[in-house]
């Protein structure tokens, strides 16, 4: 186990310098279950090295896969990638394993998964899978500990409406209908950039699918090879977005780049409503600390409104913002477990119910001693030791490995005193 000491900074806006972006984490988890629907060698650039890739590939490589991934390059070769089985210890781990079983489907007709794990931000449901695979002529037999989806008379065209918008259902359902027999619309799908950037990858094997960005995805089958360069993966919004309210809380000069800045309007808009100063350029966005923040008030939301995970970073800016701020988080029902640590470091926030906080500042934070809860609490929890007065050890690095790239490293080219340390 690894956990990360900081040295906080007592609130004085010292940090700056560049910071470059990775390849975004929900992007390249999405095309590389895709790789199981264009049999052959995919090659991809821009591949963030992060725990959630290499979590991909092992079970990529459980259902016979071969994968080589090093300096932002991967390589997936899926020509003998037969196996329907998912390694249950990984997949229980991973949420994203949930994008392999539409791409089994397709490709082997059959697929067995244990519950697919990851952050525990609330429930996690999959009745919109299981309910797509029947809509898709699949037969699903649900058995304690794991979940056998077949498809014996190969996957039926048809349509798929989604009770609930859900980013992997809508990613899910536009691999596997690559192999249906006829053409598959999908309604009241995610518009993440995500979702777009994985019908451009299939699209670029030789894909029919049109409408991804909107409502409704259609997808008329077809015959998919890989495409000869490799993919780009595009910039991790998240990842930019979490820098950005760095740059707001403790920034003197930071310039972010090898982003897209047209990703993060909703944050941009919000943090600009506070009164941080944001310069964007093509592929930069600058950010440095205001005199005062002014409070705000936060409603989480599917793309293209603020993303949910963006929600814990943007909740320890608002420990900063003068007056009352509020939260209201509407995709996860688990998402502000969090707030009882930060309130141990001084912070003032009152949780209402699962969904809503009021935050009032604001409020200088004391160093402390606590572990993340998942990849976007860990990161908030290393922004508000950054923020305090004295040194705190933020436990469970391996949580925020999962979606960050070297995250200490890039944060004390900023300028911040971080270390990784062993824990026992
Ligand atoms: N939902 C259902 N039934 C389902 C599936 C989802 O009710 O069968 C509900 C969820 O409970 C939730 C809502 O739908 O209330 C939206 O969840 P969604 O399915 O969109 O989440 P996800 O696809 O599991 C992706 C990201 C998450 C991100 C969410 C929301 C990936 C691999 N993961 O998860 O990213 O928080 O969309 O934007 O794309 C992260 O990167 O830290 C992370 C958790």
């Amino acid at each position: 186990m690894e956990s990360f000491v900081v040295e906080g900074l007592a609130g004085q806006p010292r940090l700056s310098g560049e910071v470059s972006i990775e390849g975004a984490k929900n992007a390249v988890l999405p095309i590389m279950a895709a790789t199981l629907v264009v049999p052959g060698e995919t090659k991809l650039a821009n591949v963030p090295a992060i725990a959630d890739v290499r979590a991909m590939a092992k079970l990529l490589e459980g259902i016979g896969a071969y994968t080589t991934i090093a300096e932002g390059h991967a390589s997936i070769r899926t020509h003998d990638a037969r196996g329907t089985v998912l390694e249950a210890d990984t997949a229980k781990r991973l949420r994203a394993s949930v994008l392999l079983t539409g791409a089994s489907l397709a490709r082997n007709g059959s697929v067995t998964f244990p519950h697919p794990g990851g952050c525990v931000l609330g429930s996690r449901p999959i009745d919109l899978f299981l309910s797509g695979f029947g809509a898709l002529g699949c037969q699903v037999t649900e058995q304690p500990e794991a979940t056998t989806v077949d498809a014996p008379n190969g996957i039926q065209g048809g349509e798929i409406f989604f009770t609930t918008v859900s980013v992997t259902a809508t990613e899910t359902f536009m691999i596997m209908a690559s192999a249906a027999r006829s053409p598959v619309t999908l309604k009241n799908c995610a518009m993440e950039p995500e979702v777009v950037a994985l019908a451009e990858y299939l699209n670029a094997c030789g894909g029919a699918v049109s409408g991804a960005g909107t409502p409704t995805i259609t997808i008329h089958p077809a015959s998919l090879v890989p495409h000869d360069e490799p993919f780009t993966i595009i910039p991790d919004r998240i990842e930019a977005g979490s820098f950005l309210m760095l740059g707001a809380l403790l920034g003197k000069s930071v310039r972010i780049t090898n982003c897209e800045p047209k990703h993060l309007d909703a944050p941009i808009a919000v943090l600009s409503g506070m009164g941080v100063p944001i310069t964007v350029r093509p592929g930069v966005i600058e950010v440095s600390r205001p005199e005062r923040l002014i409070p705000a008030t936060l409603r989480t939301h599917e793309y293209p409104g603020f993303p949910t995970d963006l929600q814990a970073p943007m909740a320890v800016v608002l420990t900063q913002a003068d007056g009352e701020s509020s939260i209201l988080e509407t995709i996860f029902d688990g998402r502000l477990n969090y707030a009882q640590e930060l309130v141990r470091m001084g912070a003032r926030i009152d949780v209402v119910n699962p969904h809503k906080a009021l935050i009032k500042g604001p409020t200088p934070l004391k160093a402390r001693d606590i572990d993340g809860p998942d990849i976007r609490a860990g990161l908030a929890f290393l922004l508000a030791a950054a923020l305090a007065d004295g040194v705190s050890h933020i436990g469970n690095a391996h949580l925020i490995d999962r979606g960050y790239e070297r995250i200490e490293e890039k944060m004390r080219s900023l300028g911040l005193s971080i270390e990784r340390k062993a824990t026992s």
